[in-house]
């Protein structure tokens, strides 16, 4: 890490109290991005990516609660901060950008309307201004006919197009953070493309930190600067994109990277066994049961999150007793 972070989260737990028991979706999260550069959120289905990234801006609703956690943005914890100034500093300063879009936007008001309003609300333009900086946004996420789209519904979109309508939301009031839950999942490899490139332009010309949650490694190989994995709600291993990549240290990461189609690897090698269900979680290490590695010492206590190495940190009992160089290979 070199410069100052511009969020950091510290010790994040959300649970879930369902009648079935405690849902233990975020365990103990501990990140942090800098100014400029993008982190890419990774783990399979389940493991508690968007409710880590709905519990940074403090959305997390009944039967969920926020336990215990530090979020740190310009000063101040946004889980401490009163709820008028939160509202204040979501969007302005940290905006996230949902999975599921169709919720977030506003069904009775116009595409073009929502947006110069976004933008009216956050800068002091004319409406005339933020109309046409709404429709250059639309262009550059790759939307077909702009202007035509200013004048359309939320229900008049396709899934992929509201998607982008979001993150053109999104951007438009330029936050120093910007958190997108899998933004190109419903969108075709053009289209991605396009997306991805603007989120690139907006962290480089604009020094935005962006919190990128996806399945796809390829575009987190491609595209990040720092990775984190998560598994059964905690983060596993953490690190930067080439020592993720080259070096990873966890089982599991070496697992997930085996388990997805990348360039050059032709090889794909499944995730034995399933994830764990967050309800009753083990005392031990989550990942023991699916893990080629484990041994008896795994049966201990959960291994806790540590450095490895410089920028790289795992959590895994086989790491922390050999050196890091041993726990590389592959
Ligand atoms: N409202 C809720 N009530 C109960 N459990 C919930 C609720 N929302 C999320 N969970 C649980 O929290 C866990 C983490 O969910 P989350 O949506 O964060 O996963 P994810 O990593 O984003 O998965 P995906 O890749 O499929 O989007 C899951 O086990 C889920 O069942
Ligand atoms: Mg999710």
């Amino acid at each position: 890490m070199s410069s100052a972070p511009v969020l950091k989260i510290k010790n994040l737990s959300t649970y879930f109290y369902t009648r079935l028991g405690v849902i233990k979706a975020v365990d103990r999260v501990s990140f942090e991005v800098e100014p400029g550069k993008l982190l890419g959120l990774v783990g399979e289905s389940g493991c508690g990516k968007s409710v880590t990234a709905l519990s940074i801006l403090r959305l997390i609703e009944p039967p969920g609660r926020i336990l215990s956690g530090e979020v740190w943005l310009n000063g101040h914890d946004l889980l401490k901060i009163p709820p008028g100034q939160l509202r204040q500093v979501r969007g302005r300063e940290i905006a996230l950008v949902f999975q599921d879009p169709l919720t977030s936007l506003n069904p009775v008001l116009t595409i073009g309307t929502q947006l110069a309003e976004t933008i009216v609300s956050h800068e002091e333009v004319s409406r005339a201004e933020a109309r046409r900086r709404a429709v250059e946004l639309l262009f550059r996420l790759g939307l077909p006919d702009p202007e035509r789209l200013m004048r359309l519904y939320p229900f008049q979109l396709s899934g992929g197009m509201r998607q982008r309508v979001m993150m053109a939301m999104a951007i438009s009031m330029r936050p120093k953070v910007l958190i997108a839950d899998e933004p190109t999942t419903a969108l075709d490899v053009t289209v991605q493309a396009q997306i991805l490139a603007e989120l690139k332009r907006l962290q480089e010309e604009m020094g935005m930190a962006i919190i990128l949650i996806t399945h796809d490694l390829g575009v987190v190989a491609a595209m990040a600067d720092e990775v984190a994995v998560m598994y059964a709600g905690s983060i596993v291993e953490r690190g930067s994109v080439v020592q993720i990549f080259d070096r990873p240290a966890h089982p599991y990461t070496r697992a997930l990277l085996r388990s997805v189609p990348r360039l050059g690897k032709e090889e794909l090698v499944p995730i034995g066994g399933q994830p764990p269900a967050l309800l009753n979680l083990p005392a031990h290490c989550a990942f023991l049961p699916r893990c080629p590695e484990a041994h008896t010492e795994c049966r201990g206590k959960k291994p806790e999150l540590r450095e490895i190495g410089p920028d790289h940190a795992a959590a895994c009992h086989r790491i922390s007793r050999s050196c890091p160089g041993e726990a590389g290979r592959r």
